[in-house]
């Protein structure tokens, strides 16, 4: 173990194996751990605690516990805990399928959470104390800081917190990470100050997670990579997405409304929004920006491009192929990069005046502009609202893209009222799927429905929305709807698998 990995020398003999690590953890306990979106999370003693809680329940002794990150987890963790029977609580997003079925059972209580808010949740306890934070680092300053990888993430409130703090310090981070984050804490309310974050590139924190070293309770030493990014490669549909947003962009700088440097970005995560950064390089803008939360795969091909002069994140999220080309040469981009807490990457006040144009992803979304970027049929978790929330509400222009259909052409994207609803249409701005884009910036629901149905329904679709559309504005109303029918098509969708019209499916 290389001394300069942990530089306050009396923690030095608190390294243990990761199964003592996790014994710290009991039965019941709020536990706050490291990771977002598949970065930086905390690898050996989560995988020790399912293991733990396996023998435990086959003993029948009870071990279940709150789990509080800073967004989903790499390396199958939430799977194996979800199959462990660790999970009582999971906040505030997940992505991995044994975990979503468990939360569809009702056996996981999964609270989903706007990101930029669980902190301030933890500040004010209303969820409880933490009992243990375990934080995956690169190394420990001669104060005791504890210098986290490709995440920050919510590791520095869960540490400050904490009663105990693990930290494992993973060798396979490089060291030069150190100096890439950006650790701000905001100030107690009622005594709150304007947080000083001006642009993308401003750094207003610390390098570390100050903290008192004496919480450090245990340290461990881990090997274990980040998961390779799961997002696929752009394809004719994400393409064309990119291409009319690129268009309608191009057309606001052409009146004056932006320039070529446009606003900062963020990016969304997900295959459809990777894909739509991926236009912008071979766009016409240029010296852009990003404050955004998750930096994947296209954050680092716009910087290669020369398109990109700075970003700012909470996470590095990146394939296989991109992190091998990348962690080698990550001095280059260092000076180029700031990972923040996502309460800071995500916060409302600096998103408002830094005029973000937000990005995001909608499994559907109605005539008039509501979004759902969680739940299929109304029902079933997905993966979680993220940090769509804090940057729809917020943003100088809140996109969201999608494709026009999904399963085959079985479900169309946009349909007569959403099933859920994550983002009104007070809060959406433009919409995208590969058919072409809707303006709705200042429009009436009456026009919003037009505007959608022309631009964005796929043709299987298009003339039975615009029935819908139609007869529901024969009966009145601001914002017209056949009350009765207005979730038919997910109706019939659970009942016969499709949401097309039995006239139209052999067309289809
Ligand atoms: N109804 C039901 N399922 C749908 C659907 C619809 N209207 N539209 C898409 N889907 C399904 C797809 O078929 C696919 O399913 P599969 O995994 O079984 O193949 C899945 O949703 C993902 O769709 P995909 O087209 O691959 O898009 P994506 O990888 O870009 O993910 C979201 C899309 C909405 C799931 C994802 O962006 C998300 O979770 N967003 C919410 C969080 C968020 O926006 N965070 C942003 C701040 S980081």
């Amino acid at each position: 173990m290389p001394e300069n990995r942990i530089r306050l020398s009396s923690l030095r003999d608190r390294i243990v194996p990761a199964e003592e690590a996790a014994a710290l953890i009991g039965d019941g306990m709020i536990v706050g751990m490291s990771g977002f979106t598949r970065a930086g999370e905390a690898k050996a003693v989560p995988m020790a605690l399912a293991a733990r809680a396996n023998a435990a329940h086959a003993r029948g002794e009870p071990l279940r516990i709150t789990l509080i990150t800073g967004a989903s987890l790499g390396n199958d963790l939430d799977k194996q805990m979800a199959e462990a029977h660790l999970l009582s609580r999971r906040i505030p997003f997940q992505s991995d399928p044994a975990l979503r079925k468990a939360i569809n059972a009702g056996e996981v209580m999964f609270v989903d959470q706007h990101l930029s808010e669980t902190v301030e949740h933890l500040r004010t306890n209303q969820l409880g104390p933490i009992d243990v934070a375990v934080i995956e680092a690169v190394g420990i300053t001669a104060s005791g800081g504890i210098i986290p990888t490709t995440s920050v993430g919510n590791s520095a409130t869960f540490a400050i917190l904490a009663k105990k703090v693990i930290v494992e310090i993973n060798l396979t981070q490089p060291e030069e990470l150190e100096g890439l984050h950006d650790i701000y804490i905001p100030t107690r309310r009622p005594f709150r100050e304007p947080i000083p974050v001006v642009t993308p590139e401003s750094r207003v924190g610390l390098p570390f997670i100050p903290i008192d070293p004496e919480k450090i309770a245990a340290i461990v030493v881990t090997r274990k990579l980040d998961s390779a990014s799961n997002v696929l490669p752009p394809d004719a549909e994400t393409a064309a997405i990119a291409g009319h947003l690129m268009e309608f962009l191009k057309h606001e700088v052409k009146i004056g409304r932006l320039t070529n440097r446009l606003q900062p970005l963020q990016a969304g995560i997900g295959t459809i929004a990777n894909a739509v950064m991926h236009g912008f390089i071979e766009s016409p803008f240029g010296d852009l920006t990003m404050y955004s939360e998750v930096l994947q795969d296209s954050t680092f091909d716009l910087f290669d491009a020369g398109k990109l002069n700075f970003a700012s994140g909470s996470s590095i999220t990146l394939s296989k192929a991109k992190y091998d080309q990348v962690m080698p040469r990550i001095t280059d981009y260092k000076s180029r990069l700031i990972l923040r807490p996502q309460e800071i990457s995500n916060h409302p006040e600096i998103i408002r005046r830094l005029g973000l144009i937000g990005i995001n992803t909608a499994l559907e979304f109605d005539l008039y502009g509501n979004v759902n970027s969680t739940h299929v049929g109304g029902t079933h978790m997905m993966n979680g609202i993220g940090g769509s929330g804090d940057f729809a509400r917020n943003a100088y222009l809140s996109v969201f893209v999608t494709k026009s259909i999904a399963k085959g052409g079985a479900l169309s994207s946009v349909v007569p009222m959403v099933s859920h609803v994550d983002h009104t249409e007070h809060d959406v701005d433009i919409l995208v799927t590969e058919v072409g884009l809707a303006d709705l910036r200042e429009l009436a629901p009456r026009e919003r429905a037009r505007v959608i149905i022309a631009n964005c329904v796929h043709p299987l679709y298009r003339d039975a929305l615009s029935d819908y559309f139609e007869r529901a504005t024969a009966r009145g109303g601001h914002t017209p709807h056949i009350i009765e029918e207005a979730l038919a098509w997910h109706v019939r969708a659970r009942e016969e698998g499709t949401m097309l019209p039995e006239k139209t499916r052999k067309i289809a």
